[in-house]
């Protein structure tokens, strides 16, 4: 059997892009900018996605390339046979899972709000309405509906599924997003959202800077897609002339341009509506965007018709990314199982839906795996591909990154064998040491 790969030239990076833009952005974004200061966590966030998020998912993207295979199939091949490269291979596709079991709950909060706006059930009370739903038995069934859904697209595979759905939603997002920031950062009011958002708050950095430090990396990783094997996995699926480079510069580019704007639409309307971030509402946390964006659409005309295109619209990016979550575990079960995808896809969603409905039943797990756990999985995940490209292929991913590549790009390749080598991974397994300390309990030092 051939191997699929994308379509079109710009079929990868559509989908890429597809996997990056998601809840990360637009949910988890928010929330964690919220819990950490709001600039400060932006400056921050911006430097790590610049300095270790662009080299990484080269690293990522290298190693897809050249093996053509899912990540554990792509390690230990590529380590000529390694026992050892294949459990870190393994590890990537582990992670998936447990992304996957947060995410589908967030996706099904999604689809609720999708379909309470036709109603506008949740207009009269916000932040009540979001407590009500959140958790849950409900909670469980949206889960399982997201679920589905996601399942059914990757069933259709790389071209068919994966690469049309992507296709549609990305001027989508970024038309109602830019739309929805004019209105939100002309309100009375909004001054306050936009100065804790923007103005660098140097005090609050010194005072908290490991924690946001650790925030921001998880958050940059997440919201690349990073670290969990699908940027190896959807790189294993394109051909030898595209620019490695310069596509994961553009993805990065992209997927942040969306975050940002996000920013400008939650941050002004959490403290014109919501009562800012501690206010009766509770903005910050999982419900940040729920509370301040519903509440949002309820003042504004055609707020119902509004809020369906909104929620539509981010359902749409949510499955676009939980499609790659899935592909991971799949690719690997096609690739070194030889099952049939949809044998394996069932298989897959199957477990999901218990480890999902456990995160939709617990708060207090979901918080963490959502939060921490995954933050320091994916940490991980991507120091494991940086030695691996660094040490193990070394000057083979220089070769690899200058496939396709003008001179330019070329001339970087040591410069960025060495980051990938040395400081990078260093710098992350700082980041996951400070995560383990925070875990322990250990009060942490500015
Ligand atoms: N980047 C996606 C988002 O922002 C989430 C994701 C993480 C997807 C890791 C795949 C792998 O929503």
């Amino acid at each position: 059997m051939t191997r699929e790969s994308w379509h079109t030239r710009l079929g990868f990076i559509l989908a890429a892009v597809g996997s990056a833009v998601g809840l990360g952005n637009i949910w988890r974004f928010p929330w964690m900018t919220a819990e950490n200061g709001g600039s400060a966590f932006l400056v921050m966030y911006l430097a790590i996605v610049l300095l270790v998020g662009v080299p990484g998912l080269l690293a990522a993207f290298v190693i897809g390339r050249r093996a053509r295979l899912n990540p554990v199939g792509a390690l230990y091949r590529l380590s000529s046979g390694s026992r050892s490269w294949r459990g870190v291979g393994l590890f990537a596709v582990l992670t998936a899972v447990v992304l996957l079991s947060f995410y589908s709950v967030v996706g099904g909060w999604i689809l609720r709000y999708f379909v309470a706006s036709f109603t506008g059930a949740y207009f009269g009370s916000p932040g009540a309405y979001f407590g009500s739903i959140d958790y849950g038995v409900p909670a469980v069934g949206f889960h399982v509906l997201f679920l589905a859904l996601t399942a059914l697209i990757v069933v259709g595979g790389v071209r068919g599924g994966i690469e049309k759905a992507t296709k549609v939603m990305m001027p989508a997002i970024v038309a109602l997003l830019v739309a929805l920031a004019a209105w939100a950062t002309t309100r009375p009011g909004a001054a306050a959202g936009l100065s804790f958002y923007l103005d660098f708050d140097a005090a609050y950095l010194r005072a908290n800077f490991l924690d946001v430090l650790r925030a921001a990396a998880g958050q940059a990783l997440f919201t690349l897609s990073l670290g969990g094997g699908t940027m190896i996995t959807y790189a294993s699926y394109l051909d030898d002339d595209r620019n490695l480079a310069a596509d994961g510069s553009i993805i990065a580019l992209l997927n942040t341009g969306v975050g940002v704007l996000a920013g400008f639409v939650v941050f002004p309307l959490l403290f014109t509506t919501a009562g800012g971030l501690t206010g009766p509402a509770k903005g910050g946390g999982p419900g940040a965007l729920f509370v301040s964006i519903a509440g949002a659409f309820a003042q504004v005309p055609f707020g119902r018709a509004l809020a369906v295109l909104f929620f539509g619209v981010i359902a749409f990016a949510a499955l676009s990314s939980s499609i790659s979550m899935l592909e991971i575990p799949v690719a690997y079960l096609i690739d070194e199982h030889d099952v049939d995808r949809r044998v394996a896809t069932g298989t897959l969603g199957g477990l999901v839906l218990v480890t999902g409905s456990a995160n939709a039943l617990n708060p207090g797990l979901f918080g963490f795996v959502a939060g921490t756990l995954v933050n320091m999985m994916l940490t991980a995940g991507l120091v494991g591909s940086l030695v691996f490209v660094g040490w193990v292929l070394g000057k083979d991913a220089v070769a690899e990154m200058s496939t396709g590549a003008g001179p330019g790009v070329r001339s970087l390749g040591p410069a960025w064998l060495w980051s990938v080598r040395t400081i990078l991974p260093l710098f992350l397994l700082g980041t996951l040491a400070v995560n383990l300390l925070a875990l322990a309990g250990v009060s942490l030092p500015g």
